[in-house]
């Protein structure tokens, strides 16, 4: 099929090709990314993509949804089955479209959101300012405590009491520990508040029984199915079947036309793959290489935000060094280990510098590395982070990774057929 691509566009063809090269022959530790299965990719690359279907299963806007229907109720069966959800709607184009569903289903403009700050963990569409949500919506922060550097309750108390919020966040881009859902509720329930979880990064840790489910405790959950969860670039909300109607017409008609049928396809194939028992040892594995890599950097001398990790991501202070993230970022990627730069929690520095680095476990996982292959990461990471400059060094470094990416190979088949091609 990949013919017809080389033919028609040559220039695309060359594009895939060398992203693919890329992805092959570097060590991705970037905690949002992963290699989904040729199962989930051929579920998203195939004429489900042709059909527009405005409307939800059994009540749409076009006529010939038959198939487009088998596709998307076996997304909701699997996705409620998996996080045992009420109501699931699968058609978010993102993580940020799922957000945006529940806001619009349950907030008006100007109504309060009491989130972390984004320099604490948090996400932009969780009410930053060059957000539609930091726009739409009065936004409070609160952030973890300076010592611990853990959420810091008695803060989101204080807040969540003198803001009265109509929406309480949890659920962050770069926070390294379990998060107590409980605690989030009994606070929601004391200010009149609703509770929303954004489980984009730890899904698949919730799914595998790894770490504790907010779906007890939220009136809304929403995730995107690409980070832990491994599978095509997209989001959902789940809810109490109270709120099902409210959220579906947040959705479709409220944020979105016609859904994305091929991503729906695929977001299927992925339950389907995460119920599995090779699923839960993967996510057992993820988390076991993650704590292996944060000692291998702590034993190098590098500090990690609140001392260490629960999941996937662990957030290196890089001061020990007296280097900033984005020069740390760009020593690594000539090296061949992708990262990126990220702000720690009260970064003297801007968040175009920072003073850290977030690395995840998740896709280097997928290509089967365990915890040798963690405690040599951790060791090319601190060679390259002590000498950012030294290209010896670094070349030294980007021969180890072709190395490890070498003895842990990707996409070997879809390889071998663009190559031929060329
Ligand atoms: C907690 C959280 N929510 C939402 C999103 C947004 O997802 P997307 O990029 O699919 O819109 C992210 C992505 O990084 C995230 O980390």
């Amino acid at each position: 099929m990949i013919e017809n691509l080389r033919k028609t566009d040559p220039e695309i063809f060359e594009a895939v090709y060398n992203e693919l090269l890329r992805q092959r022959n570097g060590l991705e530790l970037i905690a949002s990314e992963n290699f989904t299965s040729d199962a989930v990719m051929e579920a998203m690359g195939n004429v489900m993509t042709n059909k527009y279907a405005e409307g939800y299963p059994g009540a749409r806007y076009y006529g010939g949804c038959d198939f487009v229907d088998v596709a998307e109720k076996l997304a909701i069966e699997r996705a409620k089955k998996l996080f045992d959800a009420e109501h699931v709607n699968v058609q978010p184009h993102s993580g940020v479209q799922a957000n945006m569903g529940v806001y619009f289903a349950v907030l008006k403009p100007g109504d309060t959101i009491l989130s972390m700050q984004l320099s604490h963990g948090g996400h932009l569409s969780h009410g930053h300012k060059v957000s539609f949500s930091g726009k739409l919506y009065n936004v409070v922060h609160y952030t973890v405590h300076p010592e611990t550097e853990r959420i810091d309750f008695d803060l989101v108390r204080r807040l969540a009491h003198e803001s009265t919020p109509k929406l309480i966040l949890a659920g962050y881009s770069a926070y390294p520990r379990i998060i107590e859902w409980e605690k989030f509720r009994e606070i929601a329930d004391e200010v009149g508040a609703y509770f929303m979880a954004d489980i984009a990064h730890i899904a698949g840790l919730i799914v595998a029984g790894l770490h504790p489910s907010p779906i007890p405790y939220a009136h809304f959950v929403t995730t995107t199915t690409h980070k832990t969860l491994r599978g095509p670039r997209g989001g959902i909300i789940m809810c109490k079947a109270e709120f099902a109607r409210e959220i579906d017409k947040a959705v479709f008609p409220g944020a979105q036309g016609g859904p994305l049928m091929h991503v729906i396809a695929a977001k299927a194939v992925a339950f389907k793959e995460a119920m599995s028992d090779e699923f839960k040892n993967y996510q057992n594995q993820i988390v076991k290489n993650a704590r292996t890599l944060a000692d291998a950097l702590v034993s190098q001398g590098l500090r990690l935000v609140s001392g260490g990790t629960d999941n996937h991501l662990m957030l290196v202070d890089l001061r020990p060094f007296r280097i900033t993230g984005n020069i740390a970022e760009a020593a690594l990627e000539k090296a061949g280990i992708t990262v990126n730069k990220n702000t720690i929690p009260f970064d003297p520095e801007k968040p175009t510098v920072t003073s850290g680095i977030r690395i995840g476990t998740p896709a280097v996982t997928t290509r089967g590395m365990k915890e040798p292959e963690m405690v040599r990461i951790g060791h090319l990471i601190s060679k390259v982070l002590k000498s950012p400059e030294d290209e010896v060094v670094i070349n030294n470094v980007r021969k180890e990774v072709q190395d490890l990416c070498d003895t842990f190979p990707l996409y070997v088949e879809r390889f071998e057929s663009m190559r031929r091609l060329l």
